[in-house]
């Protein structure tokens, strides 16, 4: 769909959000006000992000899964794709028009409710993550604070893809390039399976359906 297409689209699905917004009850609206603001401003994301078996193209591998991560680091992610510390064409592009304001509310929007740590861990965690990422991923996958993503029920092949990213520098982050040069392919491979089992998971953003968007 050319953007200028997409754009009027989401300009009429927010005329018809805010007219549904304005239906429900004063108080509640105006507390979730920055994730409602996040709801309309998402609209076009969820053309990826609300499709569970979405796949980037090449490489193919999953679509990461955005509901109930820290919005914290849904943040930093966006800021690093607009900067283009972290590659990625797509997102690069997605993100380069989100002011922070824009970025915030958003992030506050898909991450929903958010995954809290204590969860008993699904199966024998692999040594490597017994020994190397717990400290702040968890056992269970869920990051310690909001700066560690949450990998719990996340796509195996997304965070496949991510370690090796690290591995080979492609994605820039000093902590997760030093601990992701010190795994093999293999162990990637059951590092990725083992985080991708826990429960309860992150989820793919529901797809609103609307008369707009039913296609
Ligand atoms: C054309 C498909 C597509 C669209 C549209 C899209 N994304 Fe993404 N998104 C992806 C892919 C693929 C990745 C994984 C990229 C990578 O490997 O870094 C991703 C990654 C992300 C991440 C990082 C998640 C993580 O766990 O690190 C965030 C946050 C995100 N997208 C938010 C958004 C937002 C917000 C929008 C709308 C403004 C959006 N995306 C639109 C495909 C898309
Ligand atoms: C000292 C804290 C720390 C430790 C230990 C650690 N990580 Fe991370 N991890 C992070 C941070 C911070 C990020 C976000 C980096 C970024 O912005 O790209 C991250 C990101 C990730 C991601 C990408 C998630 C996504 O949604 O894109 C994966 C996968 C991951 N870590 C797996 C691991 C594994 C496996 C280990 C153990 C081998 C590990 N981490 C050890 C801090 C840590």
């Amino acid at each position: 769909m050319p953007w200028s297409c997409r754009r009027a689209l989401a300009v009429l699905s927010m005329v018809a959000l805010s007219g549904s917004a304005l239906l429900g009850s004063g108080g509640a609206a105006r507390a979730a006000g920055d994730a409602d603001r996040g709801k309309i401003l998402s609209y076009t994301c969820l053309g990826c992000h609300g499709i569970d078996t979405y796949k980037n193209v090449y490489p193919t591998y999953s679509v990461p899964a955005l509901a109930g991560q820290h919005p914290e680091y849904l943040l930093a992610a966006l800021k690093e794709y607009r900067s283009g510390e972290r590659s990625h064409a797509t997102m690069h592009v997605q993100a380069q028009s989100l002011s922070d304001q824009d970025m915030e509310d958003i992030a506050l929007y898909f991450a929903g409710q958010v995954l809290k740590p204590g969860a008993t861990p699904v199966g024998t965690a692999p040594d490597k993550v017994a020994q190397l990422c717990v400290s702040c991923h968890g056992k269970e996958g869920v990051g310690i604070t909001g700066d560690y993503p949450t990998l719990a029920g996340q796509h195996a092949d997304y965070l496949a893809r991510a370690l090796e990213e690290y591995k080979k520098g492609d994605r820039k982050n000093a902590i997760m390039a030093s601990f992701a040069g010190g795994i093999s392919d293999a162990e990637i491979g059951q590092i990725a399976q083992y985080y991708s089992k826990q429960v309860p998971p992150l989820r793919t953003e529901p797809r609103r359906v609307t008369i707009l968007s039913a296609q």
